[in-house]
């Protein structure tokens, strides 16, 4: 910094984090696990229901999922697509649980494996959308894959077959992908912000 001009306010995000849930590590380690059981399950395991034998597709939920999403395609050593789909819940005024694609896969999923990722279930309504939404375009078949399952806030009952992290407790979490305010989603771990759970 130039001598002699103020400092700007900090921008140090490990700054403004009052807890760390889960480390990088943690996040590692069971990134590892979920991708040797969704390799072994598409591979040996005989989930895999395309009738012309095609990988299956990964679908990264924008932006949350993003972090996720690149690490688990790591840990895949099959041979996987993946595509990306974008939604966001309505504002204020509409029903609550309202969802609204922002943006499209890019390729049909008709008579595919298709498997969601997502970083977070939390009250059920987005994923559920989107499984509806997914479900219309008859893929062979169709999963859920979260890192964290925010079983406390469920609304809509999910069925999810691979989860990383369930989180009992009602807190606001940021971090590996996830945000507030659209910030926070750089940070490799994922913690509690200060001021947003006292
Ligand atoms: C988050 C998260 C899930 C959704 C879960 O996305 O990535 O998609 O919320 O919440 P729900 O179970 O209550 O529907 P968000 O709407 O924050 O958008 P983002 O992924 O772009 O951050």
């Amino acid at each position: 910094m130039p001598e002699g001009r103020p400092g700007p306010l900090s921008n140090m995000i490990e700054e403004q984090i009052a807890k760390v849930l889960y480390t990088s590590q943690a996040i590692q380690a069971k990134v590892k696990k979920l991708g040797e059981r969704i390799s072994y399950d598409y591979s040996e395991g005989g989930l895999a229901r395309d009738p012309r034998g095609l990988p299956p597709i990964l679908v990264c939920v924008l932006r949350g999922a993003l972090m996720f999403m690149a690490d688990l395609l790591r840990q895949l050593p099959i041979t996987v697509e993946c595509d990306f789909i974008q939604v966001a819940s309505y504002g204020d005024g509409t029903a609550p649980g309202a969802v609204r694609l922002i943006n499209d896969l890019d390729e049909p999923i008709q008579e595919r494996d298709v498997l969601i990722v997502e970083d977070i279930v939390d009250s059920g309504y987005t994923i559920n959308y989107l499984r509806r939404n997914l479900s219309a375009r008859r893929p062979a078949s169709l999963r859920i894959c979260t890192l964290i399952d925010k079983v406390s806030r469920r609304e809509d009952p999910v069925d999810i077959s691979y989860t990383g992290f369930v989180l009992e407790q009602n807190v606001f979490i940021v971090g590996y992908g996830m945000d507030y305010a659209g910030m926070y989603r750089n940070l490799p771990y994922i913690g509690l912000l200060k001021g947003e759970n006292s």
